[in-house]
């Protein structure tokens, strides 16, 4: 969306609150690569399709809403991630973004470790056969039951975010008879430009040990004498939805230096060092997203040169994308149930779900494009907002956007690059029943997490 100053103040139609307003799209049916999976595509006829297959049938046979993913895309991107360090690094895909049996079976065969922060996550990365060597576990509150389980399947690294945890996870090891290969997280001080509930590098917040101070280091020293840990490097995660590599640079910088200051205070060069997730992806066609092939590059440069100069070997990389993979391979595809003009305001466009299955325009005033893809229309361009069916007024999908003017009842619309957080975040606000997500490839469609029903909610209302 292209926001701009209007200079000749507003127009009917297209008046927004804060003074601004979107100039529309030339092509309204046009859908811009950029924010849709790669096999979408409007038909001849006018109705969109992905992965071969008409959203109009997609939704007679599963339903509206639906998050439908694109599985090419999906395992494409994987490909392109794990290629782009050439071998060289490792890529951990961050669960959290969106996590399902199918989707650890994919990362599994398409070469990726997966990174899980939470006992259920890890539950579902081991019950689909996601070897345990290639999971690492994070979280800054793991309970004694969660590095339990994780140490006794053996996860190939437990990412340690305090002072109480080096010593949880030793305990725990040393129980259990075995040496946890363990990473410390750190907070390197950087302010990641991104909303603040996101950005996860900077001092004053709950994650990891600051290299201020020499924190640490002191945890270096502390985890290096217990028994029951093998320290193998250093972890750092800025922050989400990021597009500057300065960040990650700076990062980079900070964490080889703590590595140098290890080798000097202990004589032990640690192997590893993770610089985490938090590339960004377009939500808008405004949004340009570097190519993973790109930021590896970079990265890589960083790392060897720092290492150069503090007469270190260069540690094994690895990082931990999540949206970048997930997010813009699915879309949320909603039925159209009312349309409210509100004079020389705007029109609101209610659909049949809303904050339960994308709680991010809410919580972080996300962005999002719509388009209209049961048909295509020459409808002239009306300012929208997509508003869902919960009780409240900030219930509100994407906040500003164009449809055609003829947009009505009954219509399907749907909201790109709803891959990442959305259906991981999604909830039974107003006892709502969470979406399936439906992937689609090659002309057949399946549900990978089926839509749950009111059986669900009753089973677990034991009272
Ligand atoms: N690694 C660690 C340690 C993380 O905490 C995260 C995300 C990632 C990797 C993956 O970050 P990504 O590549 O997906 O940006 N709910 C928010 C995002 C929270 C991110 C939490 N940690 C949102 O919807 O924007």
């Amino acid at each position: 969306m292209s926001r701009s100053a209007h200079p000749a103040g507003p127009r009917h139609g297209d008046v927004l609150p804060e003074g601004h307003y979107f100039a529309p799209p030339a092509d309204l049916n046009a859908l811009d690569p950029k924010v849709w999976a790669r096999t979408v595509d409007r038909t001849d006829e006018g109705s969109v399709t992905v992965g071969g297959l008409d959203v109009r049938a997609l939704a007679e046979e599963f339903g509206t809403p639906a998050y439908v993913l694109d599985e090419s895309d999906f395992r494409a991107r994987c490909r392109a991630w794990r290629d782009a360090f050439g071998g060289e690094a490792d890529v951990f895909y961050a669960g959290k973004a969106f996590l399902s049996r199918a989707v650890v079976r994919w990362l599994h065969e398409e070469g990726l470790n997966l990174d899980v922060c939470s006992g259920g996550e890890l539950a579902t990365a081991l019950s689909a056969g996601m070897p345990a060597e290639r999971i690492a576990l994070h979280g800054n509150n793991k309970s004694i039951a969660e590095i339990e389980r994780a140490v006794e399947a053996g996860v190939g690294r437990i990412v340690l975010d305090s002072f109480q945890e080096i010593v949880r996870v030793a305990h725990v090891a040393e129980r259990l008879g075995k040496r946890q290969r363990v990473q410390i997280r750190v907070t390197v001080g950087v302010e990641a430009h991104t909303h603040e509930f996101i950005a996860t590098a900077h001092e004053d917040q709950k994650f990891g040990i600051a290299l201020a101070g020499g924190r640490a280091a002191e945890a270096v020293r502390r985890a290096l004498k217990l028994d029951g840990l093998e320290l193998v490097g250093i972890h750092s995660h800025i922050g989400s939805q990021i597009f500057d590599m300065a960040g990650f640079e700076v990062s980079a910088r900070r964490v080889v230096q703590l590595l140098a200051e290890v080798r000097d205070e202990h004589g032990v060069e640690l192997p590893e060092i993770d610089l985490g997730g938090g590339l960004g992806i377009a939500y808008t066609s405004d949004d340009d997203p570097r190519e993973p092939q790109e930021i590896a590059v970079a990265l890589s440069r960083i790392v060897t040169r720092e290492c150069e100069a503090a007469g270190l070997a260069v540690p094994r990389i690895s990082v931990e994308p999540g949206r970048a993979i997930v997010g813009p391979t699915a879309f949320t595809l909603y039925e159209v149930g009312t349309v409210k003009e509100l004079d020389g305001l705007r029109t609101y466009i209610s659909v049949d779900g809303g904050m339960s299955d994308n709680i991010r325009t809410a919580l972080y005033d996300a962005e999002y494009s719509v388009a209209l893809v049961s048909r295509s229309s020459d409808a002239d361009p009306m300012l929208v907002r997509v508003v869902g069916k919960h009780c409240e007024s900030g219930d509100i999908v994407v906040r500003d956007a164009f449809l055609p003017a003829d947009v009505a009842p009954g219509d399907l619309i749907a909201v790109p690059a709803t891959g990442a957080y959305c259906r991981s975040m999604a909830s039974n606000y107003n006892h709502a029943l969470r979406p399936p997500v439906v992937a689609v490839q090659d002309g057949a469609a399946r549900a990978i997490v089926r839509r749950e029903t009111e059986e669900d909610l009753m089973r677990l209302d034991v009272g």
